[in-house]
């Protein structure tokens, strides 16, 4: 898809949304695969399957529900992506972003990435949580290429500081009151849907990755792009092909997700609070 078309229909849903909406999201939340559960607190008010939404691409990860929701989370204005669009399926890297326009373009001030990745770094554990705090997008199609729309931000955007400093640290205070476990890393970004082989791994542990996935670093991108800050916020599920002797599965991902998701909501929860 052209980057205009994508902008034309971000742009045609964000006015229908517009009409409903009575309040605007001042957070983001992106949740990731085997996250969608359990964010108990929070109070929905408008829920939207995304596969009614003329022009919005259809999630095809039969695990991600594609569902928008507006509500409260800790009384802040949120917005929650449940599940959400990957290069793997076979969408243009602009179609990919569209859900982070439509989150700029509604005002959402604060985006928070989560995902499941898998671990370079031999230091890491399955299930701990990793705040990211830089990335490699080299090896995927850059989410700004084509003609630059003004209208979300400039053509050379800088990404000294992609992931906000006082957030990871904020993260950390609150991981700290849960008792639970995270570390700083640098998340690579690859094109998927094959898991890596053990030579990859290698290599991304040279070029000094942490962690490897198959998202969030352009969503990441598009919102530094709009000036929205953003947290990104990895759960290992699994080491990285390689690292130990397992083979890799779909299956496990979804698993050590699902069952870290209740931490993952409380590191959201304070996160959330901390912008009341
Ligand atoms: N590789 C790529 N993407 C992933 C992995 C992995 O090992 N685990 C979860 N997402």
């Amino acid at each position: 898809m052209g980057e205009l078309r994508a902008n034309g229909i971000v742009f045609d849903i964000y006015d229908r949304l517009n009409s409903v909406l009575t309040e605007r999201p001042r957070v983001g939340i992106v949740m990731g695969s085997g996250l969608e559960s359990n964010l108990k607190d929070f109070q929905s008010q408008i829920e939207i399957e995304l596969k009614d939404v003329e022009g919005y691409p259809k999630h095809t990860v039969k695990e991600h529900s594609g569902k928008l929701l507006f509500g409260k989370l800790a009384e802040v204005p949120t917005v929650i992506f449940m599940g959400r669009l990957h290069y793997y399926e076979g969408y243009s890297m602009d179609e990919v972003i569209i859900p982070m326009r439509l989150a700029g373009l509604l005002g959402v001030e604060v985006m928070i990435l989560t995902n499941s990745a898998g671990a370079i770094n031999c230091e890491y554990g399955v299930g701990d949580f990793v705040l990211i705090e830089d990335h490699i997008s080299l090896f995927v199609p850059n989410c700004l290429r084509g003609t630059n729309d003004d209208r979300f931000g400039t053509r050379f955007p800088d990404m000294t500081e992609v992931y906000d400093k006082e957030l990871i640290g904020k993260a950390e205070e609150i991981a700290k009151q849960g008792d639970i476990k995270t570390h700083r890393g640098v998340y690579v970004q690859l094109s998927g849907p094959s898991f890596e082989t053990a030579a990859e791994i290698r290599m991304l542990r040279t070029l000094g990755a942490d962690v490897v996935g198959m998202s969030t670093v352009c969503e990441a991108i598009c919102c530094r792009h709009m000036g929205v800050k953003v947290c990104a916020i990895s759960c290992v599920s699994n080491m990285a092909t390689g690292i130990n002797n397992q083979k890799q599965s779909y299956l496990d991902v979804k698993n050590t997700a699902e069952s870290v998701s209740d931490k993952f909501a409380f590191l959201i929860n304070g996160l959330v609070s901390s912008f009341k």
